[in-house]
């Protein structure tokens, strides 16, 4: 395994890491995909590790994701979580952590409603930390993975023509991925109905398209973001006429697919609502690569927590 470091002690957003330091996560995340496939799937690596996993938001898959990390890694590690609603005040999001840092943790891997919510805690706390999103801001090991997945398939990031597809307002997936992805070299556009483009689009460096055939017809990747219903107050549809309108404007069925008439890549960060981004047969086609994601979501985030713990003076490195 590397002796090389991160140029960061904490993650907590892409836009603090640098093109080396995401080239370091991928090296060490590809060594790591080779332990995954080996008949005994764990390394010693943080075996004087403690890690506490601190969910103030729903999670799943990030969650699950982060804790298969940690224990392929031997890392200890507990489990926190929580409703949104008893931690609004930071003062006490640092009291919640001071308790639980108090029984000697190393680090947290927090996920949380606010926006700089993590920012807020590195500053605060004395222990490593990684965002796993902070409301509508970063998701970076989202990022990470992604961008991770794109590099396997088409064997380069560099270059590449990334569509991120519709809800961008209010998702922190799109985000990490365009200041992912911009680090690396990529040409990203953006593609949605305007009510779910934030008007700072343009002044991130990507492009901009409303219509969802022109962008699929310019792409060779393209990543479905999921409509963030919950993040849209109400009946969370307030943006769009409906969902049905939403998918015939932004969705991806198989007969738009063919008719690119060129193998685009097809992404989802997950949890997908089948039939509104994508159609099934979409989600599950050959050039689909949706649960590629998920599994190289679990290498690349040991790299993170193995880099992050490097950084640790007493950390012994196996
Ligand atoms: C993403 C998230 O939570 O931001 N999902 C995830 O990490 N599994 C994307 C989403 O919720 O749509």
């Amino acid at each position: 395994m590397t002796s090389e470091q991160l140029s960061t002690d904490h993650l907590l957003g892409i836009q603090d890491l640098t093109r080396e330091d995401i080239e370091l996560i991928f090296r060490t995340a590809d060594d790591f995909k080779e332990v995954l496939a080996r008949p005994i799937k764990k390394v010693p690596s943080l075996r004087d590790i403690t890690i506490a996993n601190l969910f103030f938001e729903n999670s799943t898959r990030t969650r699950v994701s982060f804790e298969l990390a940690e224990k392929r890694l031997s890392a200890d590690v507990i489990n926190f979580s929580a409703s949104s609603g008893s931690t609004k005040k930071g003062e006490t999001l640092v009291d919640t952590v001071n308790n639980i840092l108090a029984m000697k943790v190393d680090m947290v891997v927090m996920r949380h409603p606010e926006p700089g919510a993590a920012v807020f805690l590195s500053k605060h706390v004395a222990a490593r930390i990684v965002n796993a999103g902070d409301g509508t801001h970063e998701h970076p090991t989202q990022a990470l993975l992604d961008a991770y997945s794109i590099r396997e398939k088409l064997g380069k990031v560099k270059g590449v023509r990334v569509a991120i597809v519709g809800d961008i307002q209010h998702s922190r997936v799109a985000l990490s991925n365009i200041h992912c992805l911009k680090k690396l070299g990529a040409e990203v556009m953006l593609c949605g109905p305007t009510t779910l483009m934030p008007k700072y689009a343009a002044s991130l460096g990507v492009k901009v398209e409303h219509d969802l055939d022109k962008a699929l017809a310019w792409c060779d990747v393209a990543n479905m973001l999921r409509i963030q219903l919950e993040r849209q107050g109400g009946d969370g549809i307030n943006n769009f006429p409906s969902l049905r309108e939403y998918s015939i404007m932004y969705g991806l069925d198989l007969a738009r697919y063919q008719r690119i008439g060129k193998d685009v890549v097809i992404m989802h960060p997950g949890p997908i609502n089948r039939g509104v981004e994508v159609t099934s047969e979409v989600a599950d086609h050959a050039n689909s690569i949706i649960l590629d994601q998920v599994q190289n979501g679990v290498a690349v985030r040991m790299a993170v927590l193995y880099l992050l713990a490097a950084r640790i003076p007493r950390a012994s490195q196996a």
